[in-house]
């Protein structure tokens, strides 16, 4: 067995991979490993990967050919994640060096390559929710925990790689999710966030036959005096049923604050997506929301240049757009992924138009941030506190709505949840004073 005492981890992508790179390190230093944030220092080096969309991938190729060169040699390194999953044997192919290509669900077999590390490991089954078993609970948490409540997804959205690479929707138990929260407010966090492809649609039914829902376990992390603010990510139109939209009328606790994608604003574009095309039901779905939580705000996710777009359907992008007022939105170019239905659709749509459109929607979104920055001042908002700034001079906060904001560093030290009084505003963040 190599004697190994130090393992580099970079992860990219989404919050699941940030949670996956925490278990991946807990996973190494319960096996006597301490993290290095020195690629050239470290005995174990692990690209925790995203394959959303293809500059994704060639992120993760171009930092392994970076540290190709500057590792020592005797290093083992490899990836883990989405591109592992994507490039499978492939990997081994483009960088004949590396040591181990391991998928989402089979990271834990980890350990394996460093009791073999003359061999060369490649896993990437869909072994459901094996992994969680095997991964030793955090010992610290920081002030924003992110649990995964279901991993995949079956909605099949043709553009999305994720049903490839993460597999089949599969909700975790009730109880192990619970035994998850309560162990993250025991050790530090603030906030939970509810992770899943699909959140909303997160269902199990227990050895007894009862079911279990996302609302409940919004009902049942509230209990707990350490959880001061609960939300979730990434909801499905659709899944928004009547009990979840109702617990924000109910439980404080819960932002008033949901990700909700629509990606497109045109029915045509949406089919094509295989995603819901009723722009009413969505808009329903928002008056309802509004209805029981006069203060909420919705984010989304959009793709622009989705194949046989016109510049009608784009138009009807921005309509909605400005419509909802979004706030806290992404948007993106459409970008083929191998193994989706998009890919070999026809009309893909040139990179010029797709920049064009991006921009526009940009402005737009801009727009709707910046509008609503300005409404947020002389109002007093309960934020939490993530940590100095690069300065070391002003504290950055967390809004209700996860917008940034500013103060000054007061001379002691203070609680993480502050009544702060927000007194000025640009597109990017919120400047606020703390209120004694
Ligand atoms: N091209 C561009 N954007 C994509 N997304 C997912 N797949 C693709 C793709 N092939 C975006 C969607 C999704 C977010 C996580 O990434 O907007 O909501
Ligand atoms: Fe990237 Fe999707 Fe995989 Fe997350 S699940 S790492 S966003 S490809």
């Amino acid at each position: 067995m190599l004697k190994m005492q130090k393992f580099f981890i970079q992860t990219f992508g989404c919050q699941m991979n940030v949670y996956d790179g925490q278990r991946i390190a807990a996973m190494l230093e319960k096996h006597g490993l301490t993290q290095t944030d020195n690629v050239e220092d470290a005995d174990l080096i692990i690209l925790n990967t995203c394959s959303v969309r293809e500059k994704a991938t060639n992120k993760v190729y171009s930092a392994l050919g970076r540290i190709r060169r500057a590792k020592k040699d005797s290093a083992l390194f490899g990836i883990v994640g989405c591109v592992a999953r994507e490039s499978g044997s492939d990997a081994f192919k483009r960088i004949p060096e590396l040591n181990f290509v391991l998928g989402p669900q089979s990271y834990h077999k980890l350990p394996e390559i460093i009791k073999n590390p003359d061999t060369r490991l490649l896993n990437i089954d869909l072994g459901g929710l094996e992994k969680f078993d095997e991964l030793p609970q955090m010992t610290k948490t920081p002030s924003v925990a992110y649990i995964p409540i279901q991993e995949g997804c079956n909605h099949c959205c043709t553009y999305c790689i994720v049903p490839y690479t993460r597999g089949r929707e599969l909700s975790r138990p009730f109880k192990d999710v619970m035994q998850d929260t309560l162990n993250a407010a025991k050790t530090g966090a603030i906030e939970i966030c509810f992770l899943g492809q699909n959140v909303n649609g997160y269902k199990y039914t227990d050895e007894n036959g009862k079911l279990f829902k996302l609302s409940d376990l919004i009902r049942e992390t509230a209990k707990l005096p350490e959880i001061k603010r609960i939300r979730f990510t990434s909801s499905y139109p659709t899944e928004m049923s009547d009990d979840l939209i109702e617990m924000f009328g109910i439980e404080p606790k819960l932002l008033p604050f949901l990700n909700m994608p629509v990606q497109s604003g045109s029915p045509r574009v949406l089919k094509r997506m295989n995603r819901p095309d009723d722009i009413n039901a969505y808009k329903t779905i928002v008056n309802k929301l509004k209805t029981v939580r006069p203060d909420i705000q919705i984010s989304s996710d959009f793709i622009v240049g989705f194949p046989d777009e016109t510049d009608a359907d784009f138009e009807e992008t921005l309509n909605i757009a400005r419509d909802i007022k979004y706030i806290n939105s992404y948007s993106f170019k459409y970008s083929p992924r191998p193994h989706t239905a998009a890919a070999l659709m026809d009309n893909q749509i040139s990179e010029q138009i797709k920049s064009v459109r991006l921009q526009r929607l940009d402005s737009q979104l801009n727009e709707n941030q910046r509008e609503f920055n300005t409404s947020c001042i002389g109002q007093e908002m309960i934020c939490l506190l993530e940590g100095p700034d690069k300065t070391g001079k002003h504290l950055i906060f967390r809004t209700p709505y996860m917008q940034q904001c500013i103060v000054e560093k007061p001379e002691s030290e203070i609680s993480p949840m502050q009544k702060i009084k927000i007194t000025d505003a640009n597109k990017a963040s919120l400047r606020g004073e703390i209120i004694k």
